[in-house]
């Protein structure tokens, strides 16, 4: 028992320096333990005067003991056997057992070929846990079934709300985390005009202002050679044209963020319809056309050649 206190003051102590160590270390929202290495060494530097402490304290109290007279020596064992008194006491009240040398008060009258009965009591920590899950039983009820508490069902619907809450958060902090795929149209008036102005900069000598065409194709008809739409459009922009037609890779000058404003700016030229826009060169692309109404069209495009 003495041994015991050593053992749980050192890991209080640990505890202790851990936390405190949490709290000053500024490590964001990491773990400073898990950031810092060197952490650890500290701790161990501590675990290491915590103990020395405990031993020379012990050592210590050795030699104080040997010092004592006898009256006072049978003080302290007194003391010694008190400690944790209260534990011990509650320890046997939730027991609730009687002593074998009391087990007469409470055997049975059967005699089942000498096998007889004790009847003890319910152990008391038993029966207040009973107790204990009537109470919760009763909540429980009241709460989901009377008053229609939140089910997994209502419980998943917040949890992927609050999770879109949380991609948005985290698309709105990293935007040059799109490509192609996952590129959307930016409606705000302040991508369109971030697109606009880089629509300015870099693309009007072969598209013209307006859109209309020049060296490169009109952007305003229903006409696209490599595919219209958000994402063919960014596609388009970021990795370039065909081979040898003018229309380079613009990825090495844009940064996604910008790729996706200018090619959310090109949707807003569809159907202005200027005066002076080229033919139309390509295909009509209409929004709707997934990967497998492609395929579709193809197949029958090829049997009607045969
Ligand atoms: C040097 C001239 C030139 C510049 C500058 C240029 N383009 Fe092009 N662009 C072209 C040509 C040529 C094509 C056709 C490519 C092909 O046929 O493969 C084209 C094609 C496109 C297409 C696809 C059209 C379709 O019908 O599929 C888009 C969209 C486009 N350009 C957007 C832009 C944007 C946005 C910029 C500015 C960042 C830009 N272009 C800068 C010459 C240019």
């Amino acid at each position: 028992m003495k041994n015991v206190m050593s053992y749980l003051r050192v890991i209080g102590f640990m505890i202790l320096a851990f936390f405190l160590l949490e709290f000053i270390v500024d490590s964001g929202e990491e773990w400073a333990i898990v950031k810092y290495p060197i952490i650890w060494a500290v701790l161990g530097v501590v675990f290491f005067f915590a103990v020395a402490f405990e031993i020379v304290a012990a050592a210590l109290q050795r030699v104080l003991y040997t010092g004592l007279d006898d009256e006072a020596k049978k003080r302290y064992a007194t003391i010694e056997e008190n400690q944790f008194g209260w534990i011990k006491k509650k320890y046997k009240e939730m027991l609730d057992s009687k002593p074998i040398e009391k087990e007469q008060e409470i055997v049975l009258d059967h005699n089942y070929d000498g096998i007889r009965e004790l009847d003890n009591n319910l152990p008391p920590w038993w029966k207040y846990l009973f107790y204990a899950t009537i109470v919760f039983a009763g909540v429980y009820l009241v709460y989901y079934e009377i008053f229609d508490g939140p089910n997994q069902i209502d419980e998943l619907e917040t949890e992927i709300a609050q999770a879109k809450i949380d991609i948005a958060k985290y698309k709105e902090n990293n935007k040059d985390l799109i490509d192609a795929s996952t590129v959307e149209f930016l409606d705000s008036p302040s991508d369109l005009a971030a697109g606009k102005a880089i629509y300015t900069d870099n693309c009007v000598a072969c598209h013209k202002d307006s859109g209309g065409g020049g060296i490169g194709p009109n952007l305003t008809d229903d006409y696209w050679i490599l595919g219209g739409g958000i994402k063919n459009i960014y596609n388009t922009i970021s990795e370039g044209g065909r081979a040898g037609k003018g229309m380079i890779a613009w990825k090495t000058d844009l940064k996604p963020s910008e790729i996706a404003q200018v090619s959310s700016y090109v949707m807003t030229l569809h159907g202005t319809n200027p005066a002076d826009g080229k033919e139309p060169e390509g295909e009509i692309w209409k929004e709707e056309d997934t990967l497998e109404e492609a395929v579709k069209e193809n197949e029958t495009a090829d049997n009607t050649e045969v």
